[in-house]
């Protein structure tokens, strides 16, 4: 009976099973109970021998019982353990956070330049009065530049004279009125035109401007200063140069190309020296303060530095494409 009942708790496979198979042996209805109750038909001689037998495989059996339970709970409590493990060693990537968008990156790089050449950076309204935009830049009533093709009228009153700014020029004016010389700043914002969205135009799009007025600027510091500017966003070699163009509101005027190492150029922006009646309309004497202004579009520039033609990716929501930069 021992050894078979040994055998049996044993190899109980679970807790459960060692339980059954415990009191199936031991309990009121087992093969020991039944020994256990024959002893008293037995004479004193074999009731001892048969006692002291039954007694020791009862030991046996309860060890053989203790020692699975304590295995199968060691084994149950190894597998919580296991089940539980932290495993500190485990790299995972980080939550995607998103980022600046490339016109915004090109444009946040951009004041650094020109802050590290020593501009304070200045803002200004993207809904104008047709002052600030037009009228105080000299641009008159019939210039083309004004033309209803080109310009978003805002609907506020007197018809035409609040427009969403054409370009970042009318912060030109109030810097000047706001802060008298010298004036050393750059002007990064959105503009509008009213033109149809092609592979190189968008209705909306970005400018940034630079405004110098002081005692004794010339157009040598101009063109200085758009040189600097050229090595010191596009690397030592790239150059730039001044082509003769017009603007109401600078004379002379030019239009600035940069010239990459292959050679090629890129067109860039306007400049010139700022037009006397525009220092006036800002309230600075031009006998006493000359200055400088030059201005250009971001969006092509942020796109070409990555090899995209086509502006209108600039709008693109697919974080395939954004995710790229
Ligand atoms: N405002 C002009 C444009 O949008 C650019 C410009 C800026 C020209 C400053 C001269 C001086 O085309």
């Amino acid at each position: 009976i021992g050894a078979a009942a040994v055998e049996r708790l044993r190899t109980a496979p679970d807790l459960d099973a060692l339980k059954a198979a415990e009191s199936e042996l031991t309990g009121k209805g087992s093969e020991l109970a039944g020994v256990k109750r024959g002893l008293g038909g037995l004479d004193a001689d074999g009731r001892r021998e048969a006692g002291q037998a039954l007694n020791r495989v009862t030991a046996e059996v309860a060890e053989a019982a203790a020692t699975r339970r304590s295995d199968l709970e060691a084994a149950a409590r190894a597998e919580v353990v296991q089940a539980e493990r932290l495993d500190l060693s485990e790299v995972r990537p980080a939550h995607g956070a998103g980022h600046l968008h490339l016109v915004t990156q090109t444009m946040e790089e951009l004041e650094d330049v020109f802050v590290g050449l020593g501009f304070e950076v200045a803002e200004g309204p993207e809904v104008e009065d047709d002052w600030h935009n037009f009228t105080g830049l000299n641009i008159p009533a019939y210039h083309p530049a004004r033309d209803m093709q080109d310009t978003f009228f805002v609907d506020l009153g007197d018809p035409g004279d609040v427009v969403l700014r054409t370009h970042t020029s009318p912060v030109q004016l109030r810097v000047m009125e706001q802060q008298g010389p010298p004036i050393y700043v750059v002007v990064p914002g959105r503009v509008h035109r009213n033109e149809a969205r092609d592979a190189t135009h968008l209705a909306t799009f970005h400018q940034i401007e630079a405004l110098v007025v002081d005692r004794g600027i010339t157009f040598g510091h101009l063109a200085g200063t758009i040189e600097a500017f050229t090595r010191a966003y596009f690397g030592a070699g790239f150059s730039s140069r001044l082509r003769p163009s017009y603007f109401p509101f600078t004379e002379p005027s030019a239009e600035f190309d940069i010239q990459r190492p292959d050679g090629s150029w890129l067109e860039l922006g306007g400049c010139g020296m700022v037009h006397p009646q525009v220092l006036r309309n800002g309230g600075i004497d031009p006998e006493e303060f000359t200055g400088f202004a030059f201005g250009f579009g971001i969006d092509r520039l942020a796109l070409a530095r990555h090899g995209v033609a086509d502006l209108r990716e600039i709008l693109s929501v697919d974080v395939r494409f954004l995710e790229q930069f």
